[in-house]
């Protein structure tokens, strides 16, 4: 098979990252600017600056780092290098240096503006610089307004570049997502502000576009005329972990749907942009969750997960996990059905799921087109025609698979379910990739393409908007309602069988 081309490195520039000490730059910030390094995707002349409160110094810093990675080498994983290249992380880690400061301090600031100036002067970074807040949510409207209150988001009319990538949770409602949207568009434009959500990093998720669309026996069954229902499945092993007090304000609606879940239904719902030019692509993903109507609350359903077993390890309630309530009414689980009301897709059911401490980790697409009809079988056994299932499997083993049926062997006409299907690793080598190293890598060379625009992350709070307050009124009567290692509440199930009598794909069906 012939090699993709091959990317240039990006342009020069400095990162600053913000929350230097924190696990997103320790866990996946670093490891993929490390794994661009290897990929010779960082510009050559690169600076790396952290920014943080603890007391540090940038040999401190470093050592924390090297030490992480070393970690994750000993703990392996499916994305992990199996070695260091000393030369790419000394060249990387050779480039950073640690700033120590409070973020609500004016003086962090003009600290940091001098770091800059003199980066630009000593290492050649064009004055371009990308801001990275992996900080809290309630830091991101204040340090934003701090970076431009230090002249630090200006570029002097193009002739360098500022932007600023933005962690989520992006708000935790409409209202706060578009008080926090305003605040950062009072003192950025909204293509300087890049609102990551590192599904779209995810390669299989980008490739979903590529399959539609560079496939032309698609099109013509992509719609509502051949389609019966959609299902995306986000299911985790993992529990709540350590995110217990972040959880209990947040729980899984918040935490998954409007970004996560909802760039999956984006993609698989969208109109063929007239290009790959970022705003064509987003203005389509835009018009799907603009014809989504807000979400009703007879058709959500939310789940918290009681004591199980996970995969052969004992597990405890959620509610007796650190830091949360024992009388707590977050939920670790949530299923949903929506609507699109556009041409293309009126009618059809989009049913998704997320949640914490089940059976399997498993994300997948599933289309099920409308039955064949059983007319042409009169006269035979076959009382039953099993419906045709295209499959689009995002983790843990990426790839596709289409169900459909076949003649049984033998002298009688019977039918059976067969699959036909592809997988990623069994045609292209794994990479190491922690799933940030496109997102970053875009964000440098301008391309917003994988990232969240204003309009869409509020479309995205406006649709769920009605289930979170009516559950926010309302306090579930039956919690925790899964057991752990289980494929969640019975009222999820309900939801589709009261629905035509559908039923949610077993989770863990292997491509
Ligand atoms: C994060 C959520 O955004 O995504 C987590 O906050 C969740 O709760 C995670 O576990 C899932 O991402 P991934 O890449 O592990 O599937």
């Amino acid at each position: 098979m012939e090699p993709a081309p091959e990317a240039k490195p990006a342009g020069p520039c400095a990162m600053v990252i913000f929350g230097a000490g924190g696990d997103l730059t320790k866990r996946l910030v670093v490891p993929a600017l490390y794994n661009l390094a290897t990929s010779k995707l960082l510009p050559k002349d690169f600076v790396l600056i952290g920014v943080d409160v603890a007391d540090l110094t940038t040999d401190q810093w470093r050592e924390n780092l090297s030490k992480m990675m070393q970690s994750f080498l000993a703990g392996g994983g499916e994305f992990t290098p199996e070695s260091i290249d000393p030369s790419a992380w000394d060249g990387l880690i050779g480039n950073m240096s640690y700033l120590r400061g409070d973020f609500a301090d004016d003086g962090t600031f003009k600290k940091l503006g001098d770091v800059l100036q003199k980066t630009e002067d000593d290492r050649h970074t064009g004055g371009n610089v990308l801001f990275y807040l992996a900080v809290a949510d309630r830091f991101f409207g204040p340090v934003v307004d701090k970076i431009a209150a230090a002249g630090l988001a200006d570029e002097q009319d193009g002739k360098r570049w500022r932007r600023v990538i933005v962690e989520k949770p992006f708000g935790h409602s409409l209202e706060s997502a578009k008080a926090l949207n305003q605040r950062l568009l009072k003192v950025l434009r909204e293509d300087q502000i890049y609102r990551i959500d590192h599904f779209l990093g995810k390669e299989t998720v980008q490739s979903i576009m590529a399959i539609r669309f560079a496939n032309g026996f698609f099109e013509p069954i992509w719609n509502r005329d051949h389609v019966d229902q959609v299902q995306i499945t986000v299911a985790e092993t993992v529990g709540v972990e350590r995110r217990g007090k972040f959880y209990e304000q947040t729980g899984a609606l918040r935490d998954m749907v409007p970004n996560h879940l909802f760039q999956l239904l984006t993609m698989i719902a969208m109109e063929p942009p007239t290009s790959f030019d970022p705003d064509a692509v987003r203005d389509r993903k835009a018009d799907v969750m603009k014809a989504i109507p807000p979400a009703s609350l007879d058709c959500a359903v939310r789940g918290q997960y009681g004591r199980g077993e996970v995969e052969g390890h004992p597990v405890v309630d959620y509610r007796h996990e650190p830091d949360v309530s024992p009388t707590s009414s977050a939920e670790t689980y949530v299923a949903l059905k929506l609507e699109i009301d556009s041409w293309r897709w009126a009618g059809v059911p989009f049913y998704l799921r997320t949640g914490k401490s089940m059976s399997k980790r498993w994300t997948e697409i599933a289309i099920q087109f409308r039955r064949a009809p059983l007319s042409i079988f009169q006269g035979t056994d076959v009382s039953h025609m099993a419906p045709n299932w295209l499959v689009l499997q995002i983790q843990p083993d990426e790839g596709i698979s289409f169900q459909f049926q076949v003649k049984r062997p033998g002298q009688t006409v019977a039918l059976a379910p067969v699959k036909s299907s592809f997988a990623y690793k069994d045609w292209f080598p794994p990479s190491a990739n922690v799933g940030y190293e496109t997102l970053i890598y875009d964000c440098m060379i301008g391309d917003a393409t994988l990232f969240q625009r204003a309009d869409m992350v509020e479309a995205g709070w406006r649709i769920v908007q009605p289930v979170l307050d009516g559950w926010a009124a309302e306090k579930p009567a039956d919690f925790p309602n899964y057991a752990a290692g289980s494929s969640g509440p019975k009222a999820a199930d309900d939801l589709l069988a009261n629905d035509g009598e559908r039923s949610w794909r077993p989770i863990g069906n292997p491509i």
